[in-house]
């Protein structure tokens, strides 16, 4: 056995840790050792300096419970959630792409019937989202749900507005003919929470900690592949530097601003509004397993 030197200590670490049965955590924790000493060896922490690592890593830990995550905040912000995501993610072109899905889905969101509103009392720009669901070849998939949830006109989600009721969240089935239509109130940018330790991290940066304004999708149809994803409102001044590197450019849209009257669903509106078009493109399931 060879006794350790600053030099050798990797490859003696590694040496120890290659004949783990699981060829998938033989796999894993070989380069996590890599990784993790090419990492020292370029910072050369001080004492002082590595054990402020683990203190932070420590009070991230303690901020996790089952309404906060800090350490997937963490992992946002590092961009390491959307690199997971578009690993997982190979779509062909012409695909709706996929971003990350944030902390602030509800499951079993409130049904809505096309066109019905899911902003009923909140504040904000009223906003009506249309488009079809398709697949590859442009034909309009039936079945489809899109599950959507977004801050009000104030930058809430329900989490923090803290009501009992559903708050800013819809299902809406889409029609035979693939076509769905949302009435909601236009999102804003918003802030990550900034009360724990990544906001303290981001603080002693010049990293914006700001969002674009955007809403939540996820479509589901049978037979396809389900999308999780965000449409971002074109010139929003945070579009190029989303602190969660959500932005991916087929999924920002015009935010049409239209004068006060008659609504895509009929309704009259008495105040300017906007109007949102997008198709959305799944995939096939089956090519998806022959890709
Ligand atoms: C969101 O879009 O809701 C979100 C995503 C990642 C971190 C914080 C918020
Ligand atoms: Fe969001």
């Amino acid at each position: 056995m060879a006794y350790v030197t600053e030099q050798n200590l990797t490859n003696v670490v590694l040496e120890r840790w290659k004949d783990i049965p699981d060829p998938r955590l033989r796999q894993v924790m070989g380069a996590l050792i890599k990784h993790l000493h090419a990492f020292v060896r370029e910072i050369e922490p001080t004492g002082a300096e590595w054990f402020s690592a683990i203190d932070f890593l420590t009070r991230t830990g303690k901020l996790c419970d089952e309404k906060r995550q800090e350490f997937i905040l963490f992992s946002d912000v590092m961009g390491v959630s959307m690199l997971v995501d578009a690993i997982n993610h190979r779509l062909p072109t012409g695909a709706t792409p996929t971003t990350v899905e944030g902390p602030f889905h509800v499951p079993d969101a409130p049904e809505i019937e096309n066109g019905g509103n899911m902003a009923v009392g909140a504040p904000g720009i009223p906003c009506f989202v249309s488009g079809t669901v398709r697949d590859l070849n442009g034909k309009p998939i039936s079945g489809a749900t899109l599950d959507l949830w977004q801050t009000d006109g104030d930058g809430l989600y329900e989490a923090q507005k803290g009501t009992e009721e559903p708050w800013m969240r819809g299902l809406y089935h889409a029609q035979p003919d693939g076509s769905y239509l949302v009435h909601t109130v236009a999102p804003i940018a918003y802030t990550i929470p900034m009360d724990g330790t990544v906001g303290d991290l981001v603080k002693r940066t010049n990293v914006s900690h700001m969002r674009p304004a955007h809403i939540h999708f996820c479509v589901e149809a049978p037979g396809y592949r389900r999308v999780v994803t965000h449409l971002f409102q074109r010139g929003d001044e945070y579009i190029e530097t989303d602190v969660v590197y959500g932005v991916k450019e087929p999924l920002i849209v015009d935010f049409v601003k239209k004068p006060p009257g008659k609504a895509p669903n009929g309704e009259i509106v008495n105040t300017p509004y906007y109007e949102v078009h997008y198709d959305f493109v799944l995939q096939a399931q089956a090519a998806a397993k022959a890709a």
